[in-house]
């Protein structure tokens, strides 16, 4: 039998998705002129075509898979014709939907190294330098807002599952018998939470087997904060019906309207009845940073976790979610689980972070190193005046809009403001409901600025959440006179219903 190693076509081996260097660097320097090109262009193009399913698989094409490969030169033209010409673009400066931010240049080279290195971030073995980097990133985000800096934590793919990271190892930490090994059995665990609190909550009680008739939704007061009061009333009753408290969630920066719950009340009531007290500061935690808001967060540094996004208010390129848990040690009771086909463990007398026992993933991809570079990039000063002017930005269209007679101002906090497009003052709550649900769906489709809407006390509202280093004061005046024009519009439109209907 002639040896494996004797099949002439693997001695000069000729992979398909090999590639020469030189070939690499005519690809990425076009790659990168291109892009240099469109985030150059940002400003000059509309947010969003508002393009409809159908016509973007037209322009796709319904191809099947390619049999034969095609070169790069060929494929990257076209990939960014589609995706330059046919995405929203959240990283025009007029985009305020939802809480998305414009992706930080530096974190978009980043992620070109870190895809570069591969590092696979579950292990030290595997990704020493990324590992290292990213138990940094970790310390300088929990400096960043205030938290001990000997803190656990790890970054993960967005909000969602650093709230289920942090729920997760509070049922740990706050049950009293093995609920690794026997779950729940027939208990009742409790989670307390606002009513303004997004909706991961749902998904994590489902997923983690609490039931979502388990959470307790709070009433809000009229800054649409947790009321603590009946937090506290409905944790005596639910301890005299013999079910288990765990769990306090505070948000800081909700996600309709910005609120940020009284931290330092919710932790005194969690120290008291021995509660896990989490912090959703997903969006609004590293507002912490601007003096003219820090008092808001009082009570922030008392958390046992607070989930934090880079993706959202540090600007990082999607996915960029990241947990801080106090305890550290609490977090690899959670999820560390030891295989023998892992050989993961470093030297004792200088032992090694292995990511793949803090959290939900094994394989890891490098998120860290983004999120390290743009706060090298712009540092704590950087962060701080970009924060605060999103802010300022966002209070200046709540005065451009309170001086206006046909709009409406509902709410403000940190860098969301909520209106209402209200042309003859009525208090038909029903009729101004529907003008602004089709003021948002026009102006969204339209191009020339996206926002997000909110219901607030039953009011259906313009939202606007600025996360962008790159809205000026004019982008924000011309909000003003989009809404107000489309708004006139619109009004016209349900008026001549009106009158069909009435004279039909
Ligand atoms: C307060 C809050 N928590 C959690 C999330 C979920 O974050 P993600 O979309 O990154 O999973 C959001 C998203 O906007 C949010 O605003």
């Amino acid at each position: 039998m002639k040896p494996i190693t004797d099949v002439p076509a693997l001695k000069q081996r000729m992979a398909p998705l090999n590639m020469d260097a030189e070939t690499f660097r005519q690809n990425g320097h076009l790659l990168i002129d291109e892009i240099a090109a469109f985030l150059e262009s940002l400003p000059e193009r509309p947010v969003t075509r508002g393009e409809q399913p159908r016509e973007i698989r037209a322009v796709l094409g319904e191809g099947s898979l390619p049999l034969n490969g095609t070169p790069l030169e060929d494929i990257l033209p076209n990939a960014m014709e589609l995706l330059f010409e046919h995405s929203l673009l959240n990283g025009s400066p007029r985009f305020w939907g939802y809480i998305t931010s414009s992706a930080a240049p530096a974190g978009i080279l980043a992620d070109l190294l870190a895809a570069s290195v591969n590092a696979n971030v579950g292990a030290y073995a595997l990704s020493p330098m990324a590992t290292e980097i990213e138990r940094q990133a970790i310390r300088w985000i929990a400096e960043f807002i205030g938290f001990p800096l000997d803190c656990g934590g790890l970054f993960v793919s967005g909000g969602n599952m650093a709230n289920i990271t942090a729920l997760l190892t509070a049922r740990k930490a706050k049950a009293t018998w093995d609920i690794r090994q026997t779950g729940l059995g027939n208990r009742q665990m409790l989670i307390y939470c606002s009513k303004g609190t997004h909706t991961w909550i749902n998904k994590a009680a489902d997923l983690l087997g609490f039931g979502t008739n388990n959470i307790r939704w709070i009433e809000t007061n009229e800054h649409q904060q947790m009321n603590v009061q009946l937090l506290e009333k409905k944790i005596q009753d639910d301890k005299k019906q013999g079910h288990l408290p765990f769990v306090v969630v505070g948000t800081a920066g909700s996600i309709s309207t910005g609120a940020v719950d009284t931290l330092e009340e919710i932790s005194s009531i969690c120290k008291q009845y021995n509660l896990w007290f989490h912090i959703d500061g997903a969006y609004g935690a590293p507002a912490v940073i601007v003096p003219e808001v820090s008092h808001l967060f009082r009570g922030l540094e008392q958390a046992d976790s607070i989930a934090l996004d880079p993706h959202k208010w540090l600007y990082s390129p999607l996915e960029a979610g990241c947990i801080l848990i106090r305890n550290r040690q609490a977090l690899q009771e959670t999820f560390s689980f030891r295989p023998e086909y892992y050989n993961f463990d470093g030297q004792e007398d200088d032992p090694v972070i292995n990511f793949l026992e803090a959290g939900f993933q094994n394989s890891r991809g490098f998120r860290a190193l983004k999120v390290w570079i743009t706060l090298k990039h712009a540092g704590k000063h950087g962060y701080t005046r970009m924060i605060h002017d999103d802010i300022k930005l966002a209070k200046t269209l709540f005065k451009i809009a309170h001086a206006h007679k046909e709009l409406e101002v509902v709410s403000h906090n940190l860098s969301i403001v909520t209106f209402r497009f209200n042309p003859r003052g009525t208090d038909s709550d029903d009729y101004l409901n529907e003008l602004n649900e089709k003021i948002v769906n026009r102006v969204q489709a339209g191009g020339e600025a996206f926002l997000s809407n909110a219901v607030v006390e039953n009011k259906y509202c313009l939202r606007v959440c600025i996360v962008n280093f790159r809205t000026r004061l004019e982008d924000i005046e011309a909000l003003a006179e989009i809404v107000i024009r489309t708004g006139r519009a619109i009004d016209e439109e349900l008026k001549k219903r009106e009158l069909k209907l009435k004279t039909s």
